[in-house]
């Protein structure tokens, strides 16, 4: 098995040495290969996805992506690696799980939700431009038959699986705002629906974006799987991943034909870097996902279990209410691991 690993920017690099440490013990057999990518380095070469990377991504059995740090304007040139990485290996499936199976009270609603999130266009397709000079900015949002459909199957097959593991009342949510627009949603949701009709054994339900992020908020136990467009999703998945204990736990994978990428649905976070206490379970989880991806079953198994047991146990980060390093959780469930 190959890995290919792209460590970022910020505190991308901390975590995913973590998450390499783990990766090592529980499949010793993985290559692992490291690619630069991200803003030091388009900084350094002037281009924040050198093509090398690009080529490592693609020959890669999966990747396993930190964290860029992305500049809030407009920088000529710069475009956000992830963004563009998703694109070039057409993962269009974004899969952000949220579950609170380990911070429940005993009595507490049972939280276990996917966001699935479409990858590849929307209002992220890049093409944004000024008009009027300079008073008007405009972008573009790209809905098209074929990533809706393909994104909503891959939702209703989830459900499935889900279902198919023990998981009761299977539903599939579509999110849009096709009260508004009218047209680009409309497509989706008109795609969503006629996908919804080959799968009778899922229920299916509608929800305007903006009721969605207020019941994702309120009442998270009420969803199974959630289907939406770019934008919309990346938002929704943060607010869902509250309830799993927040950014330093949330995992994500991004899914195409035979590829996959897995990420932290966290950033760079640079007011903690260079401190030694980034939380390193998000990306631990990500190397949990990977091996479930390539149908190694027990050891994923093996790696959610140690970091249960360090979540449980502790120690913790900072952002966990604790105080323990990124290097002191990591060996916890090293540790955990060896047991
Ligand atoms: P962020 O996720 O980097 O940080 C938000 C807050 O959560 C910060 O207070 C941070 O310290 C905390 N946090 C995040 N991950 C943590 C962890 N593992 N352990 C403990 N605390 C953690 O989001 P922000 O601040 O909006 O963005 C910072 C930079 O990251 C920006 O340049 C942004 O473009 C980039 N970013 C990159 C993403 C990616 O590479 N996929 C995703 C989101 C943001
Ligand atoms: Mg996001």
């Amino acid at each position: 098995m190959r890995v290919c690993v792209i460590p970022g920017d910020g505190i991308g690099p901390e975590v995913l040495a973590a998450a390499v440490q783990v990766l090592r013990v529980v499949a010793p057999d993985a290559e692992v290969s490291e690619a630069d990518a991200g803003w030091a380095t388009f900084q350094r070469v002037g281009v924040a996805l050198p093509p090398e990377t690009l080529g490592a991504a693609r020959e890669a059995d999966a990747v396993l992506f930190g964290a860029v740090a992305s500049p809030s304007h407009n920088v000529p040139g710069y475009r956000s690696p992830i963004v563009a990485l998703r694109r070039e290996l057409d993962l269009y499936a974004n899969i952000r799980p949220t579950s609170n199976a380990q911070q429940r009270s005993p009595d507490g609603p049972v939280v276990d939700l996917v966001v699935v999130r479409e990858n590849t266009e929307g209002m992220y397709i890049g093409r944004e431009r000024l008009e009027d000079d300079g008073d008007t900015a405009i972008a573009e949002r790209q809905i098209t038959r074929r990533a809706s459909s393909r994104i909503v199957r891959a939702a209703y097959d989830l459900a499935r699986s889900r279902a198919a593991a023990g998981k009761a009342n299977p539903t599939v949510t579509i999110v849009h705002k096709a009260n508004v627009l009218r047209v680009s949603d409309g497509l989706f949701r008109t795609v969503a629906l006629e996908i919804a009709a080959d799968y009778p054994d899922i229920r299916t339900e509608e929800m305007l974006v903006d009721v969605a992020a207020m019941r994702l908020a309120q009442h998270p136990e009420r969803f199974d799987v959630a289907v939406t467009t770019n934008l919309f999703g990346d938002i929704l998945s943060d607010v869902a991943c509250i309830h799993g204990g927040g950014l330093g736990l949330a995992a994500s994978a991004n899914l195409g034909e035979g590829r996959a990428l897995f990420e932290p649905v966290h950033g760079a976070a640079p007011d903690i870097v260079g401190k030694g206490i980034a939380n390193p379970l998000a990306a631990i989880e990500c190397v949990a996902m990977l091996l479930e991806w390539r149908h190694r079953v027990d050891a994923a198994q093996r790696v959610r279990a140690a970091a249960t047991a360090v979540l449980t146990h502790g120690p913790r980060t900072p952002d966990l209410g604790g105080s323990a390093t990124t290097a002191a959780v990591t060996q916890a469930v090293i540790d955990h691991l060896a047991q």
